[in-house]
């Protein structure tokens, strides 16, 4: 027995991967979320171990060890707001946040190998520099990008 499939099902069954991919794809303001951007109220004291959980946690262990990342604590409203009130233009697309945030950086060590990907831990107050697209934030720098220390 033969069956023909009419041209929706078969637009259903080819597009249907495509939409969903594209769905799961991050777009620079989520990936920006996922790499730098903790909300959490302090859950981990210790930065070093802070590091090390939330590297693989965010997905930045899967295929290389990422050398170096900085988490910001706080509402994500606040970390946005930078790139509008809450900033000063510096250059290009690049805003200084005019108050500082806890910035957790963390950086592999010698002994890291991916996949045994290790870290070590640094929590300060520091103003933060990002790019901005569209008002949101897309990409940490390093304060210095901003002018700063
Ligand atoms: C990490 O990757 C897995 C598998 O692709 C995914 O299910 C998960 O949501 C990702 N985690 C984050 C925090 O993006």
């Amino acid at each position: 027995m033969k069956t023909r499939m009419g041209p929706g099902l078969l637009l259903l069954i080819f597009l249907l991967p495509a939409c969903l991919a594209a769905a799961r794809r991050e777009t620079p303001y989520e990936k920006f979320q996922r790499q730098h951007v903790d909300t959490s109220d302090p859950w981990e004291s210790d930065p070093t171990r802070y590091c090390n959980l939330m590297m693989p946690r965010r997905n930045m262990t899967v295929s290389i060890c990422k050398d170096l990342n900085s988490f910001v604590h706080g509402a994500l409203a606040r970390i946005t707001a930078v790139c509008g009130s809450g900033g000063t233009w510096h250059h290009g697309n690049f805003y200084y946040s005019n108050s500082p945030f806890p910035v957790t950086d963390c950086q592999t060590t010698g002994a890291s190998r991916w996949p045994r990907c290790v870290y070590g831990g640094d929590l300060r107050s520091k103003r933060i520099c990002v790019a901005c697209t569209n008002g949101q934030p897309v990409h940490y720098a390093r304060p210095s990008v901003c002018g700063g220390p």
